[in-house]
């Protein structure tokens, strides 16, 4: 099974992710994840990106894309942050078609802004502060808002309400991809 979790930034994505991969057995893939690992590093890719990431704009297509082809396998997997263009959906789904595998679900967490303002402050991340928060929603209506029409249009789209405990966001999410 392959599931995206498409959501705006602090919709809960990397939370609900743990849940599930556990349960189901899924290979974690995390653009994010993985752009952080390359600061850490120290890489070149990694200094690039962070000043990208600093900013709340989105790392180029052809890199997050190249992150990915490198870590696909026969297992499943959650992608949790990606795709977050339409050049990365369609590039996700002919990557995934050479392996005859395909997208089975795209949970979109529907959570309001102010929700989310509130939860990236009380978190911290080096990305957190608010002017960023607010650009990485712009960049997120405006970017990768368009991905639930494409996908609602495949037939994939599932719709969860991402307010509340997070147990009870993880037994919707459940219910949604029986
Ligand atoms: P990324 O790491 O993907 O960050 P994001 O999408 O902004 O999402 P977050 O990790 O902030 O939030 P989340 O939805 O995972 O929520 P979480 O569970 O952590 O991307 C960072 C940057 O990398 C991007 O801005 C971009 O520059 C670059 N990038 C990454 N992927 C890219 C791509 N594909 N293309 C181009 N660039 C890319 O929860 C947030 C907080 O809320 C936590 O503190 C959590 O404890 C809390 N919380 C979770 N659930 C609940 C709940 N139910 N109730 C209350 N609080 C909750």
């Amino acid at each position: 099974m392959n599931i995206i979790f498409l959501g705006a930034p602090g919709s809960g994505k990397g939370t609900q992710s743990e849940q599930l991969i556990a349960k189901h057995g899924l290979q974690h893939l995390s653009t994010g994840d993985m752009l952080r690992a390359e600061i850490a590093a120290g890489s070149e890719l990694g200094l690039a990106a962070k000043q990208i990431m600093d900013a709340g704009e989105l790392v180029s297509d052809d890199i997050v894309i190249g992150m990915i082809a490198k870590r696909l396998s026969d297992k499943g997997a959650l992608f949790d942050g990606f795709p977050r263009t339409l050049a990365q959906a369609q590039a996700l789904d002919a990557l995934l078609a050479e392996n005859a595998q395909q997208i089975d679900h795209v949970v979109f967490l529907d959570v309001d802004n102010e929700e989310i303002v509130q939860r990236m402050l009380a978190r911290g991340r080096a990305d957190d502060n608010e002017a960023t928060i607010r650009n990485r929603i712009n960049v997120f209506e405006q970017q990768t808002k368009p991905l639930i029409d494409f996908y609602r249009a495949q037939g994939k789209l599932r719709e969860i309400h991402g307010k509340g405990g997070v147990e009870e966001i993880a037994a919707r999410i459940e219910q949604a991809i029986l």
